[in-house]
C-alpha cells in the first residue's frame, strides 16, 4: 500500500478526459487500495484517478456510509436540486457553494469488472456528481460563474505560493 502524492490545479491530468478501464486484474485492485489509502490519508470522502495522476475513468468514494470504487461511471439520471459547500483535494483548501441534483443514479463497474447501479440523495449523490466530473476532466470550480471562478482560483494561487 502507499500513499500518493495529490496532483492539484491546474495540471493537465486534472482537465482532460480520463481513458476507460479495461484491466480488472490485481494491478487494478493494488491501485483502488493505494487510492483509498491516500484519500483517507488527505481526510476527502472521494478520489479519481486523475488527482494522482493518472489519466482513468476511475474513482474511490468513503462517503455518507457509501464506500465503493466505481470505474467507467456514468450518471444515468440526476433529479431534484440540493445546496452545499464543495471542495475538492485538488483545489486545496478553496471551497464554494455550489447547487447539484438531489437524487442521482450511478452506473460504473466495481473492482472486478461486474457492473452495477446505485442510487443515492445528499452528500453521495455530489460526490458521484464530482467524482464522475473528475474522470471527465472536470473540476468542480468550472460549475461556478467565470466571476466566482476567478477569484477562487486567485484565492487558490496565492495559498499555493504562501505554501512554498
Ligand atoms: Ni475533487
Amino acid at each position: 500500500m502507499a500513499i500518493k502524492p495529490i496532483v492539484d490545479y491546474p495540471a493537465a491530468v486534472l482537465l482532460e478526459p480520463g481513458e476507460p478501464v479495461v484491466n480488472f486484474n490485481s494491478e487494478l485492485e493494488q491501485l483502488t487500495r493505494d487510492m483509498f489509502e491516500t484519500m483517507y490519508d488527505a481526510r476527502g470522502v472521494g478520489l479519481a484517478a486523475q488527482q494522482i495522476g493518472l489519466p482513468l475513468r476511475l474513482f474511490v468514494m468513503d462517503c455518507d456510509g457509501i464506500k465503493l470504487v466505481a470505474a467507467n461511471p456514468e450518471v444515468i439520471s440526476a433529479e431534484g436540486e440540493q445546496d452545499g459547500e464543495e471542495g475538492c483535494l485538488s483545489v486545496g483548501a478553496i471551497h464554494a457553494d455550489l447547487k447539484r441534483a438531489a437524487k442521482v443514479k450511478l452506473r460504473a463497474q466495481d473492482v472486478t469488472g461486474k457492473v452495477f447501479e446505485k442510487e443515492v440523495t445528499g452528500l453521495a449523490a455530489r460526490c458521484f456528481l464530482h467524482e464522475t466530473d473528475h474522470n471527465d476532466g472536470i473540476l468542480f470550480i468550472r460549475h461556478l460563474s467565470p466571476l466566482r471562478r476567478d477569484l477562487l482560483i486567485r484565492k487558490f494561487r496565492k495559498m499555493k505560493k504562501n505554501a512554498e
